[in-house]
């Protein structure tokens, strides 16, 4: 494979946190690594993401990765049944068919928040939407679709996932409070540049938690490391400001160069962008020019042949996808290599 220039397949942050917010905290972290961590690390975190969620230190929970928070909820739902948005977050479908759950699709098209009212009175569900969704980098359910659907069956559970909150500064946690069958779900992995520290947040109704969360187990699941320095990052939250203005402002600039190319490219309030180049094998292709990219083809089937998923990165690994992105289509117009071609 060629020298890897643009790695922009996962919705990482391309830019690490400041170097000094972690080692200078790094080393006070280490010093009692011979013992578990300490109890009041996970709640000094709990009380620093409250307080910039904007919520009670009792509604926040803290897992390393959001499929923590997943399974701990899967395992427990007797009548396994969910209903997601499609497309939707690709692990996540991974983790629920593991679990053995009856997946009810319902396509994300302007009909979807009645589809959606509809199915979910039929039987208690788990209801799973990634608001932005997962791959089309938009904001799918309001706040009144959500209440209204939440007040039709009360036995459903709703999971919003929030992971990319930070791009798009709209969130339904105020409705947690109100309705005790709605989580919300937010991580520390994108916005914040920590994917490999591995935390993520729940924000949820005490009285649910205390039926899905076993705190002894839960807060022993993170270790000293990630904890301190997640600290470290949420005591100096402001280098992520910069970091989601980085992006947007390159992701409005990456959307004008595709838009000019002549491409389809949905607008986004994320770190990604869903492209429709036309090109079956185009992540294939990319990726020999050194560019990663997801291949929506491949993970959604022919429906999405040709369509790719994109994250935005620092303006270098930018240029990198679009100028592999237009030889690869002056190449293809002399050649067969359209959507037609599935060889
Ligand atoms: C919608 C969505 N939820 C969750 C995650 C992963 O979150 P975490 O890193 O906290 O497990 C991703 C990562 O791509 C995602 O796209």
């Amino acid at each position: 494979m060629s020298k890897i220039l643009a790695k922009l397949d996962q919705n990482e942050s391309p830019i690490p946190p400041p170097d000094n917010l972690l080692l200078n905290r790094y080393k006070d972290i280490v010093k009692d690594i011979n013992r578990y961590q300490r109890g009041e690390l996970y709640e000094y975190l709990r009380e620093l993401y409250a307080e910039y969620a904007g919520v009670d230190k009792e509604y926040v929970w803290i897992q390393p990765g959001m499929d923590l928070f997943f399974e701990d909820i899967l395992i427990i739902e007797n009548n396994k049944r969910i209903i997601v948005p499609y497309p939707s977050y690709f692990l996540f479908i991974e983790q629920v068919k593991h679990y053995g759950y009856n997946i009810v699709r319902i396509p994300l098209n302007e009909r979807f928040v009645q589809e959606l009212s509809i199915v979910s009175r039929d039987k208690p569900s788990i209801i799973y939407i990634d608001n932005p969704n997962n791959p089309t980098g938009k904001i799918i359910v309001s706040k009144n679709d959500i209440t209204l659907i939440a007040e039709i069956n009360s036995d459903n559970i709703f999971l919003i996932d929030e992971a990319y909150y930070e791009f798009c500064n709209y969130t339904l946690k105020d409705l947690v409070k109100e309705y005790d069958n709605i989580v919300v779900f937010r991580t520390m992995s994108k916005a914040f540049s920590f994917a490999g520290g591995r935390v993520a947040f729940s924000i949820i109704n005490p009285s649910l938690a205390r039926k899905v969360f076993y705190y002894n187990i839960v807060r022993f699941r993170l270790s000293t490391i990630s904890l301190g320095l997640a600290i470290a990052l949420l005591e100096n939250k402001s280098y992520m400001n910069d970091i989601v203005d980085l992006i947007r402002s390159e992701r409005k600039r990456v959307i004008k160069r595709i838009r000019e190319i002549g491409l389809q490219v949905n607008s986004s309030c994320t770190n990604f962008i869903m492209v429709n180049t036309g090109i079956p094998k185009i992540a294939e292709l990319l990726q020999k020019e050194g560019v990663l990219v997801k291949d929506l083809g491949k993970i959604l089937g022919r429906e999405y042949l040709g369509y790719i998923r994109v994250t935005i990165g620092i303006p270098r690994e930018n240029n990198a996808f679009l100028y592999a992105l237009e030889k690869i289509i002056a190449e293809c117009s002399q050649s067969r290599c359209t959507i037609h071609d599935t060889s």
